[in-house]
C-alpha cells in the first residue's frame, strides 16, 4: 500500500469510529497496571517545570495526553483523524490538540522533549515505519525520550467492521525484533522493553503486547543519512 492511501484509509476509519473509540477506552488504562508502570517511567524522563513539549502521536481521544498530564508532563497530542481531534479537544479542554500525521509532523527539528506512539503505528505498513522513526528522531531533542505501545506478532488484518461501525482498516502485528532493529536504524536507542501477556479484554483477538522505551542519544546528528527524508 502507498503511503497516501494508508493515510487516507486509516484517517477515515477513525474519524467514523471516534466518539465510540473513545467511549470504550476511556477508561481502559485504569485495568492495566503494567501499561501505566511504562507510561510512569517515561513520564519520569520527560516531565518537569523545565522540561520541554511531549508530543502524543497517534492521540486519538486524548485519553494517553491527559493521563501523561495528570503525571506532570508537558504533553500535547497530533493525530491523523479530525474527528478525533474534535472528541479530543471536547474531552480535555485545557490540553491542546493537532490535526497532524507522524510521517510529516509540522515540529521543528530537535523541539520535543519526548515522543509517545500509544498503539498508533499498528496501521503503519511495516515498510512506512522507517519514514515514522527518522520523523520522530527529527523532532526529538538529543536526550529526548520515546515510548511506543505496539502489538506482537508478524501479520496484516483487514478489519471490515470495528466499535460498531463499518470501516476498512488494516491492523500490524509485528516482531519486536524488527521494531528494535528499525529504531537503531532510525539512531533510536532502546534501553527498556516490556513485552507480556494479552489480559482478559485483549484475548483472543490480540497477543503479546509491546512497550518500548528509546531515547535519541546526546551526540546523534540531527539527520540519519541511511533514513530518507519524509518532508521531501
Ligand atoms: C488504535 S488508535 C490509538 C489512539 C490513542 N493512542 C489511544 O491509545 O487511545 C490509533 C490512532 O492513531 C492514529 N494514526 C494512525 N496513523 C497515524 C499517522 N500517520 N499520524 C497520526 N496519527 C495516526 C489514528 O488516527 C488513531 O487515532
Amino acid at each position: 500500500m502507498t503511503e497516501s492511501a494508508y493515510l487516507h484509509t486509516t484517517r477515515t476509519a477513525y474519524d467514523t469510529v471516534a466518539p465510540e473509540y473513545a467511549e470504550l477506552l476511556r477508561n481502559e488504562l485504569d485495568g492495566k497496571p503494567l501499561d501505566r508502570a511504562m507510561l510512569a517511567a517515561f513520564a519520569e524522563h520527560v516531565q518537569g517545570p523545565d522540561a520541554g513539549e511531549v508530543a502524543d502521536l497517534g492521540c486519538g481521544p486524548g485519553r494517553v495526553t491527559a493521563h501523561l498530564h495528570s503525571l506532570g508532563v508537558n504533553a500535547f497530542g497530533i493525530d491523523l483523524s479530525p474527528r478525533m481531534i474534535d472528541v479530543a479537544r471536547r474531552s480535555h479542554p485545557g490540553l491542546r490538540f493537532d490535526v497532524g500525521s507522524m510521517t510529516a509532523l509540522d515540529l521543528a527539528d530537535a523541539s520535543s522533549a519526548g515522543a509517545v506512539a500509544w498503539y498508533s503505528t499498528v496501521h503503519t505498513p511495516p515498510e512506512l515505519l522507517p519514514t515514522v522513526f527518522a520523523e520522530i528522531h527529527r523532532v526529538l531533542v538529543p536526550g529526548g525520550h520515546l515510548l511506543i505501545a505496539f502489538k506482537v506478532g508478524d501479520e496484516r488484518r483487514h478489519l471490515s467492521r470495528g466499535y460498531g461501525h463499518e470501516l476498512s482498516l488494516d491492523v500490524y502485528w509485528t516482531p519486536p525484533e524488527l521494531v528494535a532493529d528499525l529504531l537503531a536504524k532510525a539512531g533510536l536507542s532502546l534501553y527498556a522493553q516490556l513485552i507480556r501477556e494479552p489480559d482478559d479484554s485483549e484475548k483472543p483477538r490480540s497477543g503479546r503486547q509491546a512497550f518500548f522505551l528509546a531515547h535519541k542519544p546526546e551526540n546523534s546528528p540531527a539527520h540519519k543519512p541511511e533514513a530518507s527524508d519524509p518532508r521531501s
